[in-house]
């Protein structure tokens, strides 16, 4: 039995099968509409979520199966405290595969460990988030046409923001991948992954500005200032709005520079930008639903 508890848990062929079925899915998405037929998703989100759970419902409905879960920590037995673990071979009986999003990190592994299920984290405190990665290695794959040979700039929250240690972790496995980390020093990317990255020979920065190294991105992955992490709503207040992408600061771009971010937004991208074609967001929360799709069929063993 498989789970999906971080982005390395596929190697890159597994990942290459598992884009190639996202892709036949995109374009023949009538062969796969009673693949899953009564098989049962269990969604359990201890945490809120909006793309990740919508969207792995809206997956396993658009294969045929169904869906059960909560969406609550407090409408859980989790309010009557019942663990983790406890609740996931409990899951199993009712359920042949589990997401689960939890604020507490390696809630997933533990819930894995446990389960007689498949288990996909769906997010992890602010340790991992692979099914987002998944979602944005398909988006940068569809519309780049390659892993690999870019300059990708992540800016923001690097410090809370689980779907960029989850992508970088991921990116490092292809060619000439050449990261620009874009924060305010408060938000910095933390240092185990910069050793990561210095262990392994890529090649990185660190700075502040935006304005400063947007010319030389191929990709810019933007994230929102991860609220519920900080300490103190005082540090948030003086953060949130570091930085704001405009239409005048992406004439600093190259044309065919990508916007992505995992969503949701607060004030980090101006709405104007959402009219420029390389604002890839609302695309990117579109092929989260094939490569949901194709996720769960590989997990339950139903690829050919
Ligand atoms: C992300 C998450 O939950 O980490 N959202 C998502 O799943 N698309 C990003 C975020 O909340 O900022």
């Amino acid at each position: 039995m498989r789970h999906l508890i971080s982005p390395l848990d596929f190697t890159t062929e597994e990942l290459d099968r598992l884009f190639d079925l996202a892709a036949d899915i995109e374009h023949a998405p009538s062969k796969y509409a009673h693949i899953c037929e009564g098989k049962i998703l269990a969604t359990c989100f201890y945490e809120p979520s909006t793309r990740t759970r919508l969207s792995f419902e809206s997956a396993m409905i658009r294969l045929g199966g169904k869906v059960i879960g909560f969406s609550d920590a407090n409408s859980s037995s989790a309010a009557k405290g019942e663990s983790v673990s406890d609740t996931i071979r409990v899951i199993s009986c009712y359920a042949d595969i589990c997401a689960i999003r939890h604020p507490k990190e390696g809630a997933a592994t533990v819930a894995s460990s446990k389960s007689l299920i498949p288990v996909v984290n769906a997010g992890d405190g602010g340790h991992q988030h692979p099914t987002q990665t998944l979602t944005d290695l398909l988006t940068i794959r569809s519309l780049k046409g390659r892993l690999g040979g870019f300059t990708i700039g992540l800016c923001g929250d690097l410090k809370f923001g689980r779907t960029v240690h989850s992508l970088i972790h991921a990116l490092v496995r292809y060619e000439n991948v050449n990261f620009i980390f874009i924060s305010p020093e408060e938000l910095r990317i933390p240092d185990y992954i910069t050793e990561m990255l210095k262990e392994k020979g890529i090649p990185y920065r660190e700075v502040i500005r935006l304005e400063d190294v947007l010319p030389e991105l191929d990709l810019l992955y933007m994230t929102r200032v991860q609220k519920e992490r900080f300490f103190n709503e005082e540090d948030y207040v003086r953060l949130k709005d570091f930085y704001i992408l405009t239409t005048e600061k992406m004439e600093l771009a190259k044309d065919d520079m990508l916007i992505l971010h995992p969503l949701p937004r607060v004030n980090e991208i101006d709405v104007e930008v959402d009219e420029d074609p390389r604002a890839a967001y609302f695309r990117q929360a579109q092929y989260g639903v094939y490569v949901r799709m194709a996720l769960i069929i590989t997990l339950l063993g139903l690829a050919k």
